[in-house]
């Protein structure tokens, strides 16, 4: 079985190189379950969240660059009453969340997207409307000529601020001090947010977090991660 042409139209992202890298290979099997799954959870280009059938007075909570959906799975589990919408360009990544959440039961109360945040953002989540935000491990982009590739820029965080709730969060972890930084120094000087920690301050690890693929990378190569916590004023 292929995805067919309409379907890909609708839930793939046309390019399938980001940043020169091939954006891969999915079995038949996980092709099903995206076939399955996608026109039930998924976020077409054309469809904002309020046509999404998400449940009144449900928390909406937007995971950015989920990866393989170590994190989306476990905050599906421990918050039942939370919408979750996750949001990853790399397909394989989709392909497998897509697939354990399907066996972890959650399935019902994510919503999916292969579009870039960016696009999600501006496009598909009004202004106030998300209850919080996770950006766990995004990519470094350690080359200084690479810089601008980093997904935290100001105009970035502009729109990431203007789609929360007063008294809405954003949560951030990264395994490298420069990227961390970076995320901070920004974030912290984004009007309308309040870096919990206080000023220049990283919050302690959440105790119940879940350790993600990256944040198991880091930690083998000897980086303990870096977490950030603002709240919309
Ligand atoms: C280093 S990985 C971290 C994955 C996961 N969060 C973790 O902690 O293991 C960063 C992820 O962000 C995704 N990503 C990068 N830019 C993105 C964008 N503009 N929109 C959505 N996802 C993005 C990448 O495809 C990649 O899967």
């Amino acid at each position: 079985m292929r995805l067919s042409a309409e379907f890909r139209e609708q839930f793939i992202q046309h390019e399938m190189r980001t940043h020169g890298r091939k954006n891969g290979f999915v079995t038949t099997g996980q092709e099903a379950r995206l076939l399955k799954w996608l026109p039930k959870i998924g976020l077409p280009k054309d469809k904002t969240l309020n046509m999404a059938n998400i449940p009144e007075n449900s928390p909406i909570v937007l995971e950015i660059g989920f990866g393989n959906g170590d994190f989306l799975v476990d905050m599906a589990k421990k918050h039942d009453d939370w919408t979750l919408v996750g949001v990853e360009i790399y397909l394989p990544g989709v392909a497998k969340a897509v697939g354990r959440l399907e066996d972890s039961g959650f399935i019902e109360r994510t919503r999916i997207t292969q579009l870039p945040a960016q696009y999600v953002l501006e496009h598909q989540v009004e202004a106030g409307q998300l209850d919080g935000i996770f950006i766990n491990h995004p990519d470094p982009w350690p080359k200084a000529r690479h810089h601008k590739r980093r997904i935290i820029q100001k105009d970035f965080a502009l729109l990431l601020v203007s789609r929360l709730k007063q008294g809405g969060f954003i949560k951030l972890a990264s395994d490298i001090p420069e990227l961390a930084e970076w995320m901070r120094d920004i974030l912290d000087n984004t009007e309308g947010l309040t870096n919990v920690a206080g000023d220049a301050g990283y919050i302690e690890r959440d105790e119940d977090r879940v350790f993600t693929k990256f944040e198991q990378r880091g930690l083998k190569a000897g980086r303990q991660s870096q977490f950030l916590h603002y709240i919309k004023d």
